[in-house]
């Protein structure tokens, strides 16, 4: 009976549906340390972790007949993905399933700071009743400025503008536009008009700071900011400054460049004094839906992967999409991209007599992916034959 091990309170979905595809299936509510987990990991097939568990060089190469190992959250840095590819141990992750929540609560955002809901709120709490309407705006009609036209900045776009808002955006890429969006030709030209700037760029090593001084001056008088992507992205010392001087009405943000590690811990950041200011702890992307989501959309990808040999969105190994093999066998074979190896493959294949009724091949930096469906399954001594191929590093028989 094939094992898996799911870590970090990952969503009951996955445990049941593992289980109802006969896996035994072990669950433990919290992260595990390096060697805890290689004693945990011993026969297991399938790991699911969240952000807290880490798959070190060390995990690996004590544990290397691990299959696959499902990430049930966005992030993948937890992991050492080139040496577990060298393993022929697939990763796979979430990108996607929070999207819409991160949405909901930019969406959020922008309504509170421009009723400056959260400045009236904290009057209220000091007993100060303030009726007055003198900066709370509308956000019908107002110029959303989106940076970052990604999954979550091409859907804001879409939602924002249901809200009567006017959209542009600015990409470093060419993005298609949603709806009336309007794509602006650079940062600059979206700062002088938005009254609202809103950050959904990714995590790239360029985009440290790229948000600073220069770009907050640009910004419209009275406009609002909003950070949830990434916390090293904006100066939050250049932030305050323009809050402070009454250049922008509010901002929220979300990520932070220091976060503490767990939930409890501690927390200062100099922002807090600020009167319109929504401050969360990195939730843009925690709801229990997105938790659901996860849940089916990571566990699919895993079983997708053990049945069909699909790397379909692995993050370390070259994507192949396939459908169920219908007949016969199916051979996967990871290996070295190097030359050839796809006609040693079929070479083994030709002199066992084996008929090739599908084939598809993957290449991505190092590692090269074969997945060929046979007519009939070849004898142990052609298999053999295939894992000896030179730069073989994982081979599996499927069906
Ligand atoms: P994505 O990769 O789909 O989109 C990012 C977009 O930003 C891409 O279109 C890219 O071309 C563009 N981009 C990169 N650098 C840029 C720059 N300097 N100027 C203009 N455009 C630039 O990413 P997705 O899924 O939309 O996520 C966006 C961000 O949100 C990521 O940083 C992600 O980590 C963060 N995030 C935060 C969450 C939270 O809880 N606060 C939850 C989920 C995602």
């Amino acid at each position: 009976m094939p094992k898996a091990l799911l870590l970090e309170n990952i969503h009951p979905f996955a445990a049941q549906s593992l289980r109802e595809h006969g896996f035994q299936v072990e669950t433990l509510p919290g992260a595990l340390g390096e060697d805890e987990l290689i004693e945990a990991l011993d026969g297991v097939d399938l790991l699911g972790i969240r952000s807290k568990t880490t798959v070190s060089a060390k995990v690996i190469d004590a544990r290397p007949t691990l299959t696959a190992v499902g990430c049930f959250c966005i992030g993948t840095n937890q992991i050492d993905l080139a040496h577990a590819g060298s393993h022929g141990i697939a990763v796979f992750n979430a990108p996607y399933s929070n999207t819409r929540s991160v949405v909901e609560l930019v969406v959020c955002d922008i309504i509170c700071l421009m009723r400056r809901i959260p400045a009236h709120t904290h009057h209220m709490r000091h007993g100060l009743w303030d009726k007055s309407a003198t900066g709370s705006h509308e956000v019908r009609g107002k110029t959303l400025g989106i940076v970052g036209y990604g999954n979550i900045g091409s859907q804001l776009s879409v939602v924002a503008e249901a809200l009567g808002m006017h959209v542009v955006f600015y990409d470093v890429e060419e993005k298609l536009a949603m709806g009336n969006a309007q794509r602006m030709p650079n940062l600059q030209s979206l700062l002088e008009i938005s009254d609202a700037v809103t950050i959904h760029v990714d995590g790239r090593r360029s985009n440290t700071g790229f948000f600073g001084e220069d770009q907050f001056s640009q910004m419209k008088q009275g406009a609002i900011f909003i950070n949830i992507s990434r916390g090293f992205v904006a100066d939050l010392g250049a932030l305050k400054e323009h809050l402070d001087s009454g250049h922008l009405s509010g901002a929220a943000v979300d990520v932070f460049p220091v976060e503490p590690k767990k939930s409890g811990d501690p927390f200062i950041t100099a922002l807090a004094d600020e009167d319109n200011m929504i401050l969360t702890p990195h939730i843009g992307g925690s709801t229990l839906e997105a938790q659901e989501a996860i849940g089916h959309f990571v566990t699919q990808r895993l079983l997708e992967y053990w049945d069909q040999g699909s790397t379909m969105l692995s993050v370390n190994l070259p994507q192949i999409t396939l459908k169920s093999c219908v007949s016969g066998a199916r051979i996967t074979h990871l290996h070295a991209n190097l030359p050839g190896k796809l006609a040693d493959v079929n070479q083994v294949l030709r002199k066992a007599g084996i008929n090739v009724t599908a084939q598809s091949l993957g290449t991505q930096d190092e590692l090269g992916y074969v997945v060929t469906d046979v007519s009939t399954r070849p004898d142990a001594a052609s298999l053999e034959e295939l894992r000896r191929i030179t730069g073989t590093i994982r081979m599996r028989v499927i069906g």
